[in-house]
């Protein structure tokens, strides 16, 4: 455990809708204590007054340094954590960030993808806990997978990085449909009830900053990827989840129960992953830490179709930072996440 006898917890940028689901997740963890929560322009106010469901006197402050917290958590907007988070860093503490700063290690990437220049320097262990949990194990300071990057990545994974024999992957296209609290709390005219009821919109066609994230997962980058990648995402009026359908080429043909099995061995370790046989649905996993993942299809001529989904603010955000901060505490990573 770190020597620590109850750490304690405490959320910057606790007001948005991650930070919140956070709360909610540490307030039940048996062996933290949650301390203090941050908000910008919500400091102040009563978390009852914005999230009255969530049952705590606790008050929003403004961050202005924390010299008694052991964990911080940062649910802040992109360009927000990155001078926090190595002073948290330098000064002992363990980090987990759930912004995009510090995950690429390319910084012509994060240019492209964020518009902003980036010290080569800003680069943490990339905490996708079914890919890198022995690096997480041993990090002070990680970054926590993106939502989207998080369904995709574990429907790829298996395939790219313990392929099947003769059976690489030469191609994945994927559509990802997202629920419109991905987007946070701030209001969005093009996100409001009136455009958005009724409606699915797609955006940002291959141009996404999941894109090189998701590549960097699976041991490639985007400038020069190992196989070919396309990816759309879409927005539709769901309050919470991300639907993955990835259709992925592969060298040859493989049976659906060849490639099933192959998930299950590859997934045997990881208590979030489930292989289902039948369809997955994102209302199977809304408000839980679970990523379902089905193997839908496999055509003759080697093309595949893989279906996922995850709630984006519990496994693609809140719930998997716990799950890192489990693994980094050494306790069990399932330990207060599962219902
Ligand atoms: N939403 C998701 O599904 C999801 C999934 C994975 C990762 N993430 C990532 O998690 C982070 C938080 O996302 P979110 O959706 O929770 O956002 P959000 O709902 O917009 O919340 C943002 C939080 O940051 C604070 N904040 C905003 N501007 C700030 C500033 N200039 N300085 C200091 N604090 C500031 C806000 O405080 P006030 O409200 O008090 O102003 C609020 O607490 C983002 O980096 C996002 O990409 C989100």
């Amino acid at each position: 455990m770190r020597g620590y006898k109850k750490p304690t917890v405490s959320i910057i940028g606790a007001s948005g809708y991650s930070g919140a689901e956070l709360t909610k997740i540490l307030l039940r963890h048996p062996s933290v204590k949650l301390e203090n929560l941050y908000a910008h322009t919500q400091a102040g106010k009563k978390v009852s007054d914005i999230y009255p469901e969530i049952d705590t006197d606790m008050v929003y402050a403004p961050y202005e340094g924390d010299v008694n917290t052991d964990i911080f958590f940062l649910a802040l907007p992109h360009g927000e954590a990155h001078t926090i988070v190595p002073e948290l860093a330098g000064s002992g503490k363990l980090v987990i960030d759930l912004s995009g700063d510090f995950r690429l290690k390319n910084t012509q990437e994060h240019l492209q993808y964020y518009g902003k220049e980036k010290d080569p320097k800003a680069v943490l262990t990339y905490a996708l806990p079914e890919l890198f949990h022995e690096e997480i194990r041993q990090a002070k300071a990680v970054s926590n997978p993106g939502c989207y990057a998080t369904a995709i990545t574990l429907g790829i994974a298996p395939l790219v990085l313990a392929p099947l024999k003769d059976a690489g992957v030469k191609q994945v296209n994927c559509t990802a449909v997202s629920g419109i609290s991905g987007a946070g709390r701030t209001a969005k005219v093009e996100l409001s009830y009136s455009e958005m009821n009724n409606n699915v919109r797609a955006y940002k066609a291959g141009l996404h900053q999941h894109t090189p994230e998701i590549l960097q997962a699976l041991g490639t980058d985007s400038i020069n990827p190992a196989f070919g990648f396309m990816f759309t995402p879409m927005i539709a009026p769901l309050v919470r989840g991300i639907y993955t359908v990835l259709n992925i080429q592969l060298e040859k043909h493989l049976p659906v129960s060849q490639i099933r099995a192959h998930f299950s061995d590859f997934y045997r370790s990881a208590p979030f992953l489930r292989i289902r046989e039948t369809m997955t649905e994102v209302r199977h996993v809304t408000y839980t830490n679970f990523c379902d993942v089905h193997v839908a299809e496999s055509a003759k001529n080697g093309s595949t179709v893989i279906v996922t989904a995850i709630d984006n603010l519990v496994k693609g955000a809140a719930g998997q930072a716990v799950q890192n901060m489990n693994i980094m505490l050494g306790y069990d990573e399932t330990h207060g996440l599962l219902l």
